[in-house]
């Protein structure tokens, strides 16, 4: 592989546990000002020490995080509708070019593809664009694997969607916690990293955690059951602890517990 580009993946997927613990922020693309996250600043200063990647948009970015900070950056490139718009919502595209990627020192793009869905085909074709434009200058892609509205969420379509994602030449690819999750990873042969969903029980969120990476995900692009938790900083640090560390849910919770307390 380009050192380039490997230099930038080993930034993100750290070499010494081969985990990475990506800080998914980007919610606002679709979702405006999600709950959380209204002071982005304000809510993502406290976890980045924490975090191995920020996953974020060029406007918050710009607007939100100081450029002396010593994070690399995952930044998503695709969007172009919103939540107010049910029916065209799986129609994304193209919202930020390459070189715009370069010029924020990126060290990955983040794309949703959205297969099953009516404009699957824009999605896909879009994705592969970006991705010939981004190893042309060894920056890799994240490929973020959704649900289409006639797709049932199961390890049968989100295997399918990631390898349709790792055939068209992603990096990694991002998608939900499945019952059967092996069936996802073992049939992917790029790195696989977990969405955190809509914010459940901290205990709960650990568990989904601790059973991705049993199942041989690399880690989680976790928001939400992060940045919504009623302790945030304690509650990534858990999430740490089951990526890196290898850490039951028992002794994820614990921790949480601990360092909520300690506050
Ligand atoms: C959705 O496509 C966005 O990229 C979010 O970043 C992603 O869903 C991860 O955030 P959460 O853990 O809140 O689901």
């Amino acid at each position: 592989m380009d050192w380039g580009k490997q230099n930038r993946i080993d930034r993100i997927i750290k070499p010494d546990t081969g985990k990475t613990v990506m800080l998914a922020v980007d919610h606002g693309y679709f979702m405006g000002p999600t709950t959380g996250l209204e002071k982005l600043d304000a809510a993502v200063n406290p976890l980045l020490p924490y975090a191995d990647t920020l996953m974020l948009t060029r406007g918050a970015l710009r607007n939100y995080i100081d450029p002396g900070v010593d994070i690399p950056i995952t930044l998503r490139v695709s969007g172009g509708t919103s939540i107010l718009n049910q029916e065209a919502l799986l129609h994304e595209g193209a919202t930020c070019s390459i070189e715009d990627a370069i010029r924020l020192n990126a060290s990955c793009v983040a794309f949703s593809i959205l297969v099953g869905a009516d404009y699957e085909r824009d999605t896909i074709l879009t994705f592969a664009e970006i991705i010939d434009e981004a190893q042309a200058y060894g920056i890799p892609t994240l490929c973020v694997t959704a649900v289409g509205r006639d797709m049932v969420r199961d390890a049968r379509y989100m295997a399918l969607a990631s390898r349709l994602g790792a055939e068209l030449g992603a990096d990694i690819i991002k998608t939900y916690y499945v019952d059967g999750f092996e069936k996802v990873t073992e049939s992917c042969p790029v790195p696989v990293v977990i969405a955190g969903g809509k914010k459940i029980p901290e205990r709960d969120a650990l568990q989904m955690a601790r059973n991705a990476i049993d199942a041989g995900a690399i880690g989680v692009d976790m928001g939400r059951n992060i940045f919504q938790s009623e302790d945030p900083v304690a509650m990534i640090q858990a999430v740490r602890a089951v990526v890196h560390d290898g850490a039951s849910v028992d002794e994820a919770y614990e921790l949480f517990e601990s360092r909520k307390a300690a506050v």
